[in-house]
């Protein structure tokens, strides 16, 4: 077919920076995006990770500095991740007021105030001598019930420290309703309950078990999704929103960006998806490798995020990705 002068031609709209700019569907904004921030009890110094280039568990000092540069750059939120010193079979160090990751909420809270957003993991694995997300039964199978007090528990814990929201890691059945009914019960009312819905038992959480020590042997397949399955995701998130979800998320990202564009379609409260650490480290290394160009990749894939329909992305890049927008790149 020849085309007769005159006629559709999609590349009109491509041809200077500014006619793409104007026309382009989605941009990413500093405030969608939320850092993820790993403190650890026993560091004198903040400690580069190998396997995450460019990221650190910090100390309480370094995390409070690293925290104001996110909020200065304008990011919408900090998710923080504790490391306790002392690790046990039912994760004490969760629900302590002393415990490392509500000492550091609180720290945050009081020198940074409604400033931001400050968010808190809520799961076991951190903070258990085994590396599960739960408790664990006489057998050695993770106890989803048992697992719920311990649970709603760290709520309450996490509320009293200052975290604004909580984000539900564990994939228990019937999390989002414990943590809710306690939060109330306690007058908690406007704690905010993100619920990672639709969470998937992947490798690209390999990086993830370094930045937090983590002790698992094994893996996490008999609580978090099979890859394999799209639909078991719109069910969870039918029941994080009967259960009271506020917010709901999508992880890991890039592999999963049809389940998260179908969430998207469907939800009626906020999508969040989280670039977890694998998806960081592919793009770091193979950059580092001169394999790629490492800005274009870490802007088209958060692009790709939002284009599926994300309202906000957890990122490890997120105050980097911010820098850059705020000096009007
Ligand atoms: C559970 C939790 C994990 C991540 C966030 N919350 C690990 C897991 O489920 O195995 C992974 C985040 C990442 O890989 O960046 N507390």
């Amino acid at each position: 077919m020849t085309l007769v002068p005159g006629t559709v031609r999609p590349r009109r709209l491509r041809t200077t920076p500014a006619l793409r700019r104007l026309v382009s569907e989605v941009r990413v904004h500093p405030a969608d995006l939320i850092l993820p921030m790993f403190v650890k009890e026993t560091l004198n110094e903040p400690a580069p990770l190998d396997s995450m280039p460019g990221v650190v568990q910090h100390t309480l000092d370094s995390l409070l500095d690293a925290a104001r540069e996110a909020v200065e750059a304008g990011v919408g939120g900090l998710m923080l991740f504790g490391i306790p010193e002392h690790k046990d079979d039912d994760g004490s160090q969760a629900d302590d007021p002393e415990g490392i990751l509500n000492r550091a909420l609180t720290l945050l809270r009081d020198d940074l105030g409604d400033s931001t957003v400050i968010m808190a993991d809520l799961c076991l694995d951190e903070f258990t001598s085994h590396g599960h997300c739960g408790v664990l039964d006489a057998h050695g199978g993770v106890d989803n019930d048992a697992t719920l007090d311990r649970y709603a528990s760290m709520a309450l814990a996490q509320a009293q420290a200052g975290a604004q929201v909580l984000g539900l890691s564990g994939m228990m059945d019937g999390q989002v309703a414990a943590c809710r009914e306690a939060l109330d019960l306690e007058g908690f009312t406007d704690v905010v309950v993100m619920a990672y819905s639709a969470k998937y038992a992947s490798a690209f959480f390999g990086p993830f078990r370094e930045a937090v020590d983590s002790e698992l042997q094994g893996d996490r397949k008999t609580y978090q999704q099979d890859p394999a399955n799209g639909r078991e995701a719109m069910r969870e998130l039918e029941l994080d929103l009967a259960e009271g979800a506020d917010v709901v998320m999508v992880k890991p990202g890039t592999p999963y960006l049809d389940v998260l564009a179908e969430v998207a379609c469907e939800s009626p409260v906020p999508v969040w998806a989280y670039q977890v650490s694998g998806e960081y480290a592919m793009v770091e290394f193979a950059a580092a490798a001169g394999a790629i160009d490492r800005e274009r990749a870490i802007e088209e894939s958060l692009i790709g995020f939002k284009r599926a329909g994300a309202d906000a992305i957890l990122t490890y890049w997120a105050t980097e990705v911010a820098q850059g927008l705020k000096g009007g790149a």
